[in-house]
């Protein structure tokens, strides 16, 4: 190639990308309204009681913030509301051994901060941050139906196997040692109340997504049952 060929296709190749990302940019900035939804007054009522607290000192929100505390970008899509208002006002009575103060909140705030907080679960970010992903196969055995329940329930957002999963819940990697009777899982699941008096572990019914037919529901208890007996 001759110095002017090289140094036309150095130009023009330039403006080509160049021109490449003007247009990208501009379809992104068109795109951008709806990938959010209407900011209500609750929401931004809610926005305040974030700073105000300074939950950002410990969380990262929308790729901000600190990384003490887990990621709160999608927080209301993987945890139902009722559970995430009780953890805000008072972290220790769901984890006794939480890492998070509490931090004085009013009722009243903390519904704010769950509104604000629904507001960014919808915002449109390209699925990130990802889910936690727990291997398919623990430590070499393949994995049973219950496992793969385990992940589609979104389980491992509030619990850990073996260093995979949220903290929010206790630790399930023994849990087959600590509780090892299957009917026992099976009432714990459909109802924690009735096993362990103001647990605030989500029943099944709130973490299920679509209705399902009682005969399904007594079918994927009892293979998460079978699956949690063999954590040990
Ligand atoms: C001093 C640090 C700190 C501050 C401040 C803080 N958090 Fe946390 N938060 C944590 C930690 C650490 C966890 C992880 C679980 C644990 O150890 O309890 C957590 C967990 C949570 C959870 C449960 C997450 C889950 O995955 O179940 C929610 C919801 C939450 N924080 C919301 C807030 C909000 C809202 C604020 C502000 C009002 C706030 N946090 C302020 C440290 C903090
Ligand atoms: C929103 C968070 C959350 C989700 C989602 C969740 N859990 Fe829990 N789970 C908890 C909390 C918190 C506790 C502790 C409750 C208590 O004792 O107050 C708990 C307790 C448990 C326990 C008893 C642990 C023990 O040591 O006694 C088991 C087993 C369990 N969860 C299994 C599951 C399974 C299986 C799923 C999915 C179908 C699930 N959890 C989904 C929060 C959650």
């Amino acid at each position: 190639m001759s110095t002017n060929a090289a140094k036309n296709l150095f130009i023009f190749g330039s403006l080509l990308c160049f021109a490449v990302l003007i247009i990208l940019t501009i379809d992104t900035i068109g795109k951008l309204d709806e990938r959010a939804p209407e900011i209500t007054e609750e929401v931004n009522a809610g926005k305040k009681v974030w700073h105000k607290y300074d939950c950002i000192g410990c969380h990262t929100i929308l790729g901000n913030g600190s990384y003490f505390a887990p990621d709160m970008t999608k927080t209301t899509d993987r945890k139902p509301k009722e559970y995430l208002k009780k953890f805000i006002l008072d972290p220790r009575s769901i984890k006794p051994d939480s890492a998070m103060p509490k931090l004085g909140l009013s009722e009243d705030e903390a519904g704010k901060l769950i509104a604000f907080l629904e507001w960014i679960s919808k915002v449109d970010t390209n699925d990130w941050p990802p889910q936690p992903i727990l291997a398919l196969s623990i430590a070499g055995r393949t994995a049973i139906a219950g496992q793969v329940l385990f992940q589609k329930y979104d389980c491992v957002a509030c619990h850990q196997i073996r260093g995979i999963g949220g903290a929010a819940g206790p630790d399930l990697t023994y849990i087959g040692l600590k509780r090892p009777d299957i009917q026992w899982h099976i009432k714990h699941l459909r109802n924690p109340e009735s096993v362990i008096p103001d647990s605030a572990m989500p029943r099944f019914d709130d973490l299920l997504e679509d209705e399902l037919r009682d005969e399904q529901i007594e079918k994927e208890l009892k293979e998460l049952a079978e699956f949690l007996i063999t954590l040990k």
